[in-house]
């Protein structure tokens, strides 16, 4: 742990005004991430207030904690002018407002604006994942740490120590959580990757700082069960996603940069983060600019127009214009997750080594027709591991998982983020995709080549498949199956061939989009009168 006094303070503080370029040593990559995130950020700060506006747009004005941690990290990264004063105000106003009373299941949360009512007044009930959000903890906890680790010399003593108690206090909070299928309920079991290894890392790093030996036994044996669960299949729970495959790696570097060689995190960390890496180097298609599917939780049915975490690590190993992000990020679906970036930023250069050669190489070109396989196991929602088959051409991939599972959509019990079975295309004009919507708990498919086969084990004359299907630049009429853009798809199998077609638009349709994305919807019912197991085929070709 690195000593602060006052002198060295001063000094390293006049250091960094007189550097012209922070982080002289970091790459290109990693600095064009912390720059023009922070350029980004820059225009949302409202220092009256030393909090960052909400990105949404969609509030009247008020400000969010999570990104103003974020920020206040990356402005000790770039300490220009007022910047670590300003950090350090924003730091002290996300720990005023963290919650302090030990009975709340709520304790060491920090708040998600300024602005709300205090989390247990009889006008404002706690609600998980709602008026509070447990996951944020660790969200703002490991900033913290990060801040601790890489500048504290820029911080002053009283707000280091500040720091530290909130970590305290953020962690035992943490100790409260518990996995439990009641979705109206906490869910951290340890499958549930990202916040899990999150947990971990934070009662390892603040046990070890603090001499609390309980602290870092506990994060040891809850880290432990994280591994264990990892190594069956060398795959994470939460498997395939672009934006919490991008929060897990955040945390497995965690582990490996900043905790000792006597942790089991730091022992574990490197054949993780490889392991990771093997199936990313795989699934991403980087002429798609898309990791093919399945995805277990998705914020979007195509890479190149939400932003995923994912992409950020890939700017900062192969740069931004091999990435999935348009030029301006900001303008994304689901951007705010952009102000994590200073920290991937800091991060990346140690991730970078740990990623396998071989796959650092496959991330700018595309390596060839090829298909992917693994098992993932998310227990206890999962009743047996999950099967997922990829196959990947050119301009074209089909991706799907088996499944049986206690409750719809996925382990997150979220249907709308859950794709079990993804066929996307390039259609020349844009990438084009087409996902079930999961309407079962169970589901045995079937990825060959050019050929997907869906069938519903637990399925009766009520069950349907419901395909999502994007919209087309070139193609505003779509009719039937003819008119689907640059894909020849020809459905068989026991279903009435007879589907429904609806539009789901922001401005009309039958629906409203899904994940910001508008969408067709084809979707199959059984024939009257049905008896037996659904079963629908799709031939796909390109055309
Ligand atoms: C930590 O929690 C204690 C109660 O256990 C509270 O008194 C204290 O103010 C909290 N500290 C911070 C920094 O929130
Ligand atoms: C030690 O850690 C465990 C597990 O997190 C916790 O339940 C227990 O209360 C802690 N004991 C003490 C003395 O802090
Ligand atoms: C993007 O990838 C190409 C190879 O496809 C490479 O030549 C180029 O250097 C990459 N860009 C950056 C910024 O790394
Ligand atoms: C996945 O494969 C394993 C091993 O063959 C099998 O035991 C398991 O039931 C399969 N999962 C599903 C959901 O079918
Ligand atoms: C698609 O339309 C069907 C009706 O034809 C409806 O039951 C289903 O919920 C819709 N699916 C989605 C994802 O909106
Ligand atoms: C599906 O289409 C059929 C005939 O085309 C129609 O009778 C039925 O009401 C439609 N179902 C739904 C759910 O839209």
């Amino acid at each position: 742990m690195r000593v602060s006094s006052l002198t060295q303070w001063g000094l390293a503080s006049l250091a960094g005004l007189a550097s012209a370029t922070p982080h002289p040593k970091m790459s290109k990559d990693a600095k064009s991430l912390l720059t023009e995130s922070m350029d980004w950020m820059d225009t949302y700060y409202d220092p009256k207030a030393g909090y960052l506006y909400d990105f949404s747009a969609a509030v009247g004005l008020t400000h969010e904690t999570r990104s103003s941690a974020w920020y206040a990290f990356g402005l000790l990264a770039r300490n220009k002018g007022k910047d670590r004063l300003e950090a350090e105000k924003i730091i002290k106003n996300i720990i005023a407002g963290q919650a302090k009373n030990p009975a709340d299941e709520w304790y060491g949360d920090y708040q998600q604006e300024p602005e709300e009512p205090l989390v247990g007044i009889p006008t404002y009930n706690p609600r998980i994942y709602g008026s509070w959000d447990p996951n944020w903890r660790g969200f703002v906890g490991t900033t913290f740490i990060m801040a601790m680790e890489e500048y504290s010399h820029l911080i002053s003593k009283p707000t280091q120590d500040l720091i530290l108690q909130s970590l305290y206090n953020a962690t035992k909070g943490d100790e409260y959580r518990f996995g439990n299928l009641d979705p109206l309920k906490d869910n951290l079991y340890p499958a549930y990757s990202n916040p899990s290894i999150m947990r971990a890392f934070m009662s390892g790093w603040t046990g070890r700082r603090l001499k609390e030996a309980n602290m870092t036994r506990s994060g040891e044996a809850y880290a432990k069960e994280i591994i264990d669960l990892f190594d069956r299949h060398n795959t994470l729970s939460e498997f395939n996603s672009g934006t919490y495959t991008g929060v897990s790696l955040y945390g497995l570097v965690l582990w490996n940069k900043y905790l000792p060689k006597d942790s089991i995190m730091k022992q574990a960390s490197a054949r993780m983060i490889q392991d990771t890496w093997e199936s990313v180097g795989l699934l991403w298609h980087p002429g798609m600019k898309n990791m093919a599917g399945p995805w277990d939780r998705s914020y979007g049915y195509d890479m190149n127009r939400y932003l995923s975490l994912m992409a950020l690590w890939f700017w900062s190993f192969v740069g931004k214009e091999n990435s999935s992000l348009i030029e301006n990020p900001s303008i994304m679906s689901h951007s705010a997750d952009y102000a994590w970036a200073p920290l991937f930023a800091i991060l990346a250069d140690t991730h970078k080594k740990l990623v396998p050669k071989n796959v650092l190489s496959k991330l700018t070109k595309f390596q060839g027709e090829h298909t992917f396989s693994a098992t993932c196991y998310y227990p206890p929602f999962d009743k047996v591991p999950r099967n997922i088959t990829s196959w990947l051409s050119e301009k074209l991939t089909i991706g799907a998982e088996s499944f049986d599972e206690l409750f719809l959509g996925g382990a997150g019990q979220n249907q709308a983020a859950f794709n079990p079975a993804v066929v996307q295309w390039d259609t020349g004009d844009e990438i084009a995709f087409l996902s079930l919507y999961p309407t079962e708990t169970a589901l045995q498919p079937v990825v060959s080549p050019n050929k997907l086969t869906l069938t519903y084990p637990y399925g009766t004359a009520g069950s349907i498949f419901s395909l999502v299907v994007g919209t087309f630049t070139a193609k505003r009429v779509v009719n039937s199956w003819a008119d689907v853009q640059g894909l020849d798809v020809k459905v068989s199998g026991n279903v009435d061939l007879n589907y429904n077609l609806t539009f789901a638009g922001h401005y009309g349709g039958a629906s409203k989009p899904l994940r910001d994305f508008e969408f067709w919807n084809f979707t199959y019912h059984m024939p009257a009168g049905f008896v037996g197991t659904p079963s629908i085929t799709l031939d796909l070709n390109l055309r």
